[in-house]
């Protein structure tokens, strides 16, 4: 952390849960949400956008919990409030209303209210006058006030709107009761000397300018998001909007860890400092990385797995003699382990422990049976691994221990319409939460696989099945090796037809004893491929697909890659089926409630 008394504060808005989700292919349920709100949490992230609430019941549901479960920790947080919980909401008042009864249980909660300004956006996608759009946004923000006192409101495209109508605008904004003014570049398509002058622009000729705080928000479009909110640091905004492993639409938003790690390095090039723990960078990312499903690119700044690795023998050398030679950053300042000392089969919990802490995993965060699941693999894999364990393994123990302790959880992208009265969606939400503690259907008690060259791969797999108290098996052949083998047989046993969207598998350290790191990401057939749309249009259709695409992850670790891959897609299958029951029991405590 670095702190300047003749600085101002960065203040770290962070969207992964809201702009982040939007990621073609990222689907977060509930409690992976609540996971990565409590990791920003102590990571020291100010404010967290913690989804848009009115877009499903679902939503609703994961950014409620979070203003409750979340909204009051302090782990992490010396010297800092408890992290603000922000709802979005387009210029409409169910929105609002709708984001409000989402956040206000958290102790700092904050409604974020948009409306386009570009005359591309009004002309055509609203089909608004400027008038009507500074008119719309009087009548948002002062209704948004009415419930809330920290209001933020952001010009969708500003970007790409004229100025002098920004400064109009976002002076209605202020009168009407904003407290932070974000400018969005939605599109990433500003260069950072367009970006820097806007700011400067806007913080100098907006009326009440000195009343609010102004906050930076850009896409990656090309490749200029971070070096974008830097300029607008540079020229007076004091909060940034990112998101972790810069995850988001299209080509993506800031990244959170870029931009601070910026800040830290050159503390004489801006006006602020910051006081994110940089050292939870590296596992933070891990999370999202699992979580999400978006690999993170081995050569990205900062959380890349290549980030500190030299390979060319020259830098080797230099490194060796000082590391300054070839490192800007001290990898230990972003969590990254380079001394890499593996623990054996005779470390004990409390050696562990240590390490785990070391790689950012301290305090709460894993869960007490998490932690014994984590050890009890360690002690099998620290058994049958003569190198010993690494902190590539460890993390991987991590993944998999989280993804499977969720393993019961729902996909809240795929909640049924919203329920038309609040008593059936209460029902619904209270059938959702209910299900996503409920454990893991399926486990995998055996699995035989025949697999060579020149022969049919077959797999033979059972699974016990917690409903029904049961042991089921089936067996599968197929033309394309033994995990297609493997997830036919599973897809028989469970009976539903499945689609694979994603498989990456990744070796957790060198040598041949290494384990395989298995990431899936699976879809029902044929329900994928639904479009993800965010209008600020009220066209309820684009509203019902925000987030409509059913999909459902799963991370495991293994020296046997296939039974890896076995683990993996059985966490995700499990998520499936755990939602689609969750939304039976929703649908039919809907109908109930209705009759
Ligand atoms: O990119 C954008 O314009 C947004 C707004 C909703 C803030 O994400
Ligand atoms: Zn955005």
């Amino acid at each position: 952390m670095s702190t300047f008394n003749s600085k101002q504060k960065l203040i770290i808005f962070d969207t992964t849960l809201r702009d982040g989700e939007q990621s073609p292919g990222v689907t977060l349920n509930t409690e992976e949400k609540i996971e990565i709100a409590r990791q920003l949490s102590r990571l020291g992230v100010d404010i967290i956008e913690a989804g848009f609430p009115v877009a499903s019941p679902g939503d609703f549901n994961a950014v409620q919990r979070i203003a409750r479960e979340v909204g009051p920790l302090m782990e992490g947080r010396d010297g800092l409030q408890p992290m603000v919980i922000c709802g979005l909401a387009r210029s409409v008042e169910k929105d609002i209303q709708t984001a409000y009864e989402a956040i206000k249980d958290a102790p700092r909660h904050r409604i974020h209210v948009f409306l386009a300004t570009s005359d591309i956006h009004l002309e055509h996608k609203l089909k608004i006058t400027r008038e009507q759009c500074k008119a719309r946004i009087a009548e948002m923000v002062r209704f948004a006030k009415s419930l809330c006192d920290d209001i933020e409101f952001s010009p969708e495209d500003a970007g790409r709107s004229d100025p002098e109508f920004l400064c109009e605008a976002l002076a209605v904004a202020i009168e009407a009761g904003a407290t932070t003014l974000n400018i969005p570049d939605t599109v990433g398509y500003t260069t950072p000397q367009e970006y820097g002058a806007l700011i400067k622009h806007l913080c100098q000729n907006t009326g009440g300018a000195d009343k609010v705080v102004f906050s930076t928000h850009c896409h990656n479009d090309l490749g200029l998001a971070t070096a974008n909110t830097l300029a607008g640091i540079s020229n007076g905004a004091r909060q940034v909007e990112v998101t972790i492993n810069g995850i988001g639409e299209r080509a993506g938003n800031t990244s959170l860890e870029e931009v601070v790690m910026n800040v830290h390095t050159h503390p004489d090039a801006y006006p602020v400092y910051h006081t994110i723990n940089t050292r939870l960078f590296y596992s933070t990312s891990r999370m999202v990385e699992d979580l999400s499903g978006m690999a993170v690119q081995a050569n990205k700044a900062i959380v890349g797995r290549n980030a500190f690795l030299h390979e060319s023998g020259i830098h080797q050398d230099g490194v060796l003699k000082n590391k300054q030679t070839y490192e800007i950053i001290r990898p230990e300042d972003v969590g990254v382990t380079t001394g890499n000392l593996a623990l054996g089969k005779h470390s004990g919990r409390h050696a562990f422990k240590t390490k785990l802490e070391e790689l950012g995993y301290g305090g709460a965060a894993l869960s007490d049976a998490q932690f014994q699941a984590a050890f009890a693999k360690f002690k099998d894999l620290a058994d049958s691994k003569k190198t010993g364990v690494t902190d590539g393994d460890m993390h991987a123990l991590v993944a998999d221990v989280r993804s499977s302790s969720m393993a019961g959880g729902s996909s809240q992208s795929v909640t049924p319409a919203p329920p038309a009265t609040a008593a059936a969606a209460a029902a619904a939400e209270e059938a959702i939460s209910n299900d996503e503690a409920a454990a893991a259907r399926y486990t995998l008690k055996h699995m035989q696989v025949f697999t060579g060259v020149g022969v049919t791969p077959t797999a033979t797999v059972t699974l016990h099945d917690a409903q029904q108290g049961i042991e089921l098996v089936d067996v599968a052949i197929a033309k394309n090796g033994p995990i297609e083998a493997t997830y036919s047989a599973i897809q028989r046993i469970v009976g539903i037809d499945i689609e694979l969207l994603n498989f990456s598998i990744s070796a957790t350290s060198s040598g041949q004893d290494t384990l395989g790191k298995v990431s899936v990401r699976i879809a029902r057939s044929g329900g994928a491929d639904s479009p993800v749309g965010s209008g600020q249009e009220e066209d309820s259709a684009a509203l019902a697909s925000y987030g409509s695409v059913p999909k459902f992850s799963g991370v495991a670790a293994n020296v046997d890659i296939i039974a890896a891959s076995a683990n993996a897609y059985l966490t995700a299958v499990n998520r499936l089926v755990s939602h689609d029951e969750a939304n039976n029991r929703a649908s039919h405590k809907q109908r109930n409630v209705e009759i």
